[in-house]
């Protein structure tokens, strides 16, 4: 079962596919106009494509030999307050912020005063106190990072609320699929899995889409979001149907923690149905990439031979890729309060 409509009209700003020169975009903070990164819908092609581009240039000295160190965030404060778990999100926005060389400071829900009954809003007043300059949230309710950014006077950046956003992780997939496809437009994006408890897969729907990419999501029924045609997303049921000359498969992870219901018979059977298999990947491109945000379920969506594949599997370059993109985005949102020249 399928329903496809036309991809949403291509802007004049559509990102290209390679790094832009500098002279490209509007000066200064006209590039990024937004004071905190809350999700990709905010964004414009030309934003993302700017993030992209900047990231690049950690990208290569994360690689170097040499130390991986930068001191342009050097006395500015980060606080990472995460109230959800996380693995690579969290340890990615630490190394990210001391790489640049600011002080970072994890704050983990489990030892706050949260579990004393503290109202988000007086933890979020708190922090602010503390003369935070950037704060990074995970939060398992929606709005959750937006009620905070509405009470702090620094930049916020989500690092995920709920089933709404996740921005860094569809930034760091876009420059992910950028680099190993040479592109980030043009091409056949099946988002498959648990797409209706999945921030990650609204924020990558958002930002493919607007980049010019035909997105498909493939999904049981009960794990697909009511409607994906204002998203501009076609929707299938079969594995096989969806994966179809893709060029790049993405696979998600099921929510147990998020369905408050039975949405499956059982995880073998949705294995047996939507588990990505060497036969079903045999479906897409012969040379489809395969994406995964983490933590994997190996052996429920994705089979441990296709996720260890390095020629196919991408799952360790996103978690590089992430550590470049929350690096690019500390540095252009804390431009303003550095008193960087253009960004007022
Ligand atoms: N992809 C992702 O958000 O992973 P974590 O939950 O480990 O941060």
């Amino acid at each position: 079962m399928r329903n496809r409509l036309p991809p949403p009209k291509r802007s004049a700003l559509m990102t290209s596919s390679s790094i832009r020169p500098a002279s490209d975009y509007p000066p200064g903070g006209d590039a990024f106009r937004h004071r905190h990164l809350l999700g990709i819908a905010p964004l414009t092609p030309w934003e993302i494509s700017y993030i992209l581009d900047a990231a690049e240039e950690w990208v290569e000295m994360n690689r170097s030999g040499a130390a991986k160190h930068d001191d342009r965030l050097a006395g500015l404060t980060i606080i990472n307050a995460f109230f959800e778990n996380s693995t690579r999100t969290l340890l990615s926005f630490e190394i990210a912020g001391k790489r640049l060389g600011a002080d970072v400071v994890n704050m983990h829900a489990a030892q706050s005063s949260v579990k004393k009954g503290e109202t988000l809003i007086d933890t979020a007043m708190t922090l602010n106190a503390m003369r935070a300059d950037a704060i990074v949230i995970r939060h398992a309710s929606s709005g959750a990072v937006q009620l905070i950014a509405d009470k702090v006077d620094c930049p916020v950046l989500n690092a995920g609320d709920g089933r709404h956003e996740h921005p860094t992780q569809a930034l760091l997939d876009a420059l992910t699929i950028r680099r190993r496809k040479g592109r980030v437009e043009g091409l056949t994006i099946a988002i498959c899995g648990d797409v209706l408890h999945s921030r990650v897969a609204r924020s990558n729907i958002l930002a493919l889409t607007l980049l010019g990419n035909e997105v498909r999501v493939v999904a049981p029924p009960t794990l697909t979001p009511p409607a994906m045609e204002r998203m501009h997303v076609a929707t299938f049921t079969d594995m096989d149907e969806g994966l179809k000359d893709a060029d790049v498969v993405m696979m998600l992870r099921l929510q147990n923690e998020r369905m408050d219901g039975a949405y499956l018979p059982s995880a073998r059977e949705y294995h047996a149905l939507y588990g990505l298999t060497p036969a079903r990947l045999d479906k897409a491109k012969p040379d489809a990439i395969v994406m995964h945000p983490g933590p994997m379920n190996r052996g429920v969506e994705i089979d441990s031979s296709i996720a260890d594949d390095p020629e196919r599997s991408t799952i360790t370059e996103q978690v590089e890729m992430g550590v470049a993109v929350r690096m690019a985005c500390l540095d252009i949102l804390t431009r303003r309060k550095r008193g960087v020249p253009g960004w007022n």
